[in-house]
């Protein structure tokens, strides 16, 4: 493996604006752009940081390399993107809210989060850098820094760092910490490896957020099996469960699971002990079973609900978006609900206000049958109940002949919901395989509910106690849906909401 190290361009204002013109004029050619997700306005989109609420408003940063694209080497690596909304749905870009300018993250403002205190939103989140270049044992130094951001939106970089360095025990890959607050202390997960190169997740405590004190690994009866390197941890209270998310690198495949190439888990159990680091969690499982998910992070709403955003990706830039120079999406924010075994997850309840026109009706469906076309942006809400033997089959993303679609397909046999995107249109990453799938019991009504947009299917199984989100790149005439029915007639009941 070889670094090329160069001098940055971190400061988005010292570049020729004929090369930022020419990189919006490209992206503004693609066919793929999204309606109602956010997405990357040129260059890459990753992971979600800092998202909160304050001052009466969503913020929410993600990690963009807006220049990734121009083939010039010395543009900036990664900094936080700004954006903020007063309702989760209409959102205000702000611009790069904080670049790669300092020694500590002069090779990228990594990954993080954020948490109000005394009036000013705090940032926390790992610079990255790389020491000794000059030398063959150069390697990643990453330290974790903060910032405050203050009630105009300005940032403002702390000069110390809160952890510096590598830790004893473990290597350079040591980062995203996330903030939460408990009985008036502040605490932070923060992904790492040990240098047996196993991934694990830190638990640090604060009172003050600028001195940080660790309490040790958080312990589980999964901590030998979280693959080389834990990513963008997360931890919080739900119904009186604790809930910790993280994101394993380098799991085997394993009965039909983990067959991504890295992973994004939850596991539930009694709430985290603060002082020893111990959770008593359930076998973890995957957040979501599509192809394109990672980094999740999580929020608390004013009103009390916990929303999670994910980056609808895994992969930096390897998507047919790559032509028009930029890549990058996030999944539409998620409402989580669990009942102590499983974490549930529906679109917020504020997609009502992307409605435009609805459409409710029922079927016995047998032949293909159109039931829509026009634009695709939908939520799609249906009810099946299956024969016995019936292989109900439903096509996304349909063109006219049916030819070239995005299937699902509930098996009422085998008792599965299988989704397949081979046929869907610019294929990618197919060595990861093309096929999704889960056991589902088809003997009872089985509730699904698809969130369609320009280039994206997030597909809510079972009130969303398995998710599929997946990225699709269709031709434009792609823009229908045909049902099906095998064997058996099958009974669908459904209301298709037109969205803005
Ligand atoms: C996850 C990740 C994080 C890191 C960030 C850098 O996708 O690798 O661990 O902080 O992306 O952009």
């Amino acid at each position: 493996r070889r670094k090329e190290f160069r001098n940055l361009v971190s400061n988005l204002s010292s570049v020729p604006q004929n090369v930022i013109t020419e990189q919006k004029k490209r992206v503004g050619q693609s066919p793929y752009r999204q309606q109602f997700h956010l997405e990357s306005i040129m260059g890459q989109l990753n992971d979600p940081n800092g998202f909160s609420f304050f001052a009466g408003y969503y913020h929410l940063f993600y990690q963009s390399f807006p220049l990734k694209f121009t083939q010039n080497p010395t543009y900036f690596e990664q900094g936080w993107q700004h954006l903020k909304s007063r309702n989760l749905i209409d959102w205000q870009d702000l611009g790069q809210a904080m670049a790669n300018d300092t020694k500590y993250d002069q090779y990228g403002v990594y990954s993080g989060s954020a948490i109000q205190a005394n009036n000013r939103l705090f940032l926390m989140y790992t610079g990255n850098s790389w020491i000794g270049t000059n030398t063959p044992h150069w390697h990643r130094m990453p330290t974790q820094l903060g910032a405050w951001m203050d009630r105009n939106d300005c940032v403002t970089k702390l000069k110390s760092p809160l952890i510096k360095g590598r830790i004893k025990g473990y290597t350079g890959h040591f980062r995203d910490p996330k903030i939460f607050q408990k009985k008036g202390i502040y605490y932070a997960v923060i992904g790492a490896q040990k240098t047996n190169q196993k991934g694990t997740v830190l638990l640090y405590k604060s009172q003050d957020l600028l001195t940080w004190e660790k309490i040790g690994e958080v312990k589980t009866n999964f901590d030998k099996n979280m693959g080389y390197m834990c990513e963008c941890p997360d931890y919080f209270e739900l119904a009186h469960h604790g809930v910790l998310l993280f994101c394993p690198q380098g799991l085997n495949t394993k009965n039909n699971r983990f067959l991504n190439q890295y992973q994004a888990c939850y596991s539930i159990g009694q709430p985290l002990n603060l002082n020893t680091g111990l959770f008593t969690g359930t076998e973890f499982n995957e957040i979501d079973q599509g192809f394109d998910f990672y980094a999740p992070q999580t929020m608390l709403t004013p009103d009390g609900r916990r929303v999670l955003i994910a980056w609808m990706s895994i992969l930096n830039g390897n998507d047919p978006t790559v032509d028009y120079d930029y890549t990058g999406c996030l999944t539409f924010p998620r409402e989580l609900t669990c009942d102590g075994k499983y974490l549930y997850q529906k679109p917020i309840d504020e997609i009502k206000d992307l409605a435009i026109a609805q459409l409710i009706a029922e079927k016995t469906v047998r032949q293909e049958k159109k039931i829509a076309e026009g634009r695709n942006q939908r939520d799609l809400k249906l009810t099946i109940k299956c024969g016995s033997k019936s292989i109900f089959v439903l096509d996304l993303f349909s063109d006219d002949k049916n030819s070239k679609h995005l299937r699902l397909i509930l098996n009422a046999i085998k008792n599965r919901f299988i989704v397949n995107r081979a046929n869907a249109g610019a294929n990618f990453e197919d060595e990861y395989g093309t096929e999704r799938s889960c056991a589902i019991d088809l003997s009872k009504k089985i509730q699904l509910r698809i969130l369609q947009d320009t280039s994206s299917a997030e597909i809510f199984l079972e009130n969303g106690k398995y998710v599929f989100t997946m990225r699709v790149f269709t031709s434009i005439e792609q823009n229908k849906i045909f049902v099906t029915s095998l064997n058996e007639a099958t009974k669908i009941e459904y209301e298709i909401n037109c969205l803005r």
